[in-house]
């Protein structure tokens, strides 16, 4: 079976979902939500120091980033680069960069660990099993993850509710027992509408796959575009039953064992 999915030409539709039209209505809801995540993450600054964002540079990561950085607040921000990001992912980190005028910590995996995986099972071993797939995520996302925690006493993840099913019922304040962290969702009750007209209303950077109909963005070979009518996160390692699509990042996420 191949796995490649091309990318929609440039002249194919693009998804209505990143341009939502901006009605008084919404930008009223979005001020509200806007004030409230502003409220959340200044508490989170007063009372869980030194506290870190860990972000994917998806949609909904740019505006939470857009929120920190323009509040100045006191908010490590770090990217894992697992080594097979789109290029158009790594061309947004340095967007970002220049639109903000500063660089964001970016951690990669441990070298050992991942050369020692990779000559045993091979390049795209994720393809083959769900334990490979968790592996292969586990080395090139949790430890690097793990390392960018290190010495934070609170994180905070770009995730809302809506998202999948494995995410009903988010929280915006969690305990991480895996990190032993206080976690924050400040986006948990946000719509897909409510993220872009952010991003839209205030000029934020994103990546143009969002426009072709990539929802949910992560590792390339591990992504693809959606067809109409499917969940924002069919395209997410797309060969597995939904129970397992979560990466290790988030371990208190619902997940079955993948059989
Ligand atoms: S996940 O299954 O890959 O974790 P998703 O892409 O929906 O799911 O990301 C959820 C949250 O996990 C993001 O908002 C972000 O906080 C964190 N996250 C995911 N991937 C990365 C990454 N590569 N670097 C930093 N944070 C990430
Ligand atoms: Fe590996 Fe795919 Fe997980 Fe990325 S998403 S770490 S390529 S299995």
């Amino acid at each position: 079976m191949s796995h490649f999915t091309p990318l929609p030409q440039k002249s194919a539709p693009q998804n209505p979902a990143t341009r939502p039209p901006l009605t008084p209505e919404l930008l009223q809801t979005l001020a509200n939500k806007v004030a409230a995540v502003k409220n959340c993450l200044r508490r989170v600054v007063r009372e869980h120091a030194p506290v870190a964002f860990a972000s994917s540079l998806g949609a909904e990561d740019m505006a939470l980033t857009d929120m920190i950085l323009k509040n100045a607040l006191s908010i490590r921000i770090f990217t894992l680069d697992t080594g097979r990001l789109h290029p158009e992912t790594c061309d947004l980190l340095a967007a970002a960069e220049q639109h903000y005028g500063r660089r964001f910590e970016v951690f990669y995996p441990e070298h050992t660990a991942l050369e020692r995986f990779v000559h045993t099972y091979g390049i795209n071993a994720f393809y083959a099993s769900v334990a490979a797939r968790r592996q292969c995520c586990h080395i090139r996302k949790v430890e690097p993850l793990q390392r960018a925690l290190s010495g934070c006493k609170a994180w905070i993840t770009g995730m809302r509710a809506q998202q999948s099913a494995t995410r009903q019922g988010l929280a915006v304040q969690e305990f991480d027992a895996e990190h032993g962290l206080e976690k924050f969702n400040p986006l948990a009750d946000w719509s897909e509408k409510e993220v872009w007209t952010y991003i839209r209303s205030n000029d934020v950077p994103y990546n143009p796959l969002h426009d072709n109909f990539y929802p949910s963005i992560g590792c390339a070979p591990c992504t693809r575009a959606l067809a109409a009518g499917e969940d924002i996160r069919a395209g997410r390692w797309w060969w597995e039953k939904p129970g397992t699509k979560e990466c290790g990042l988030h371990a208190k996420e619902k997940q079955d064992d993948g059989r």
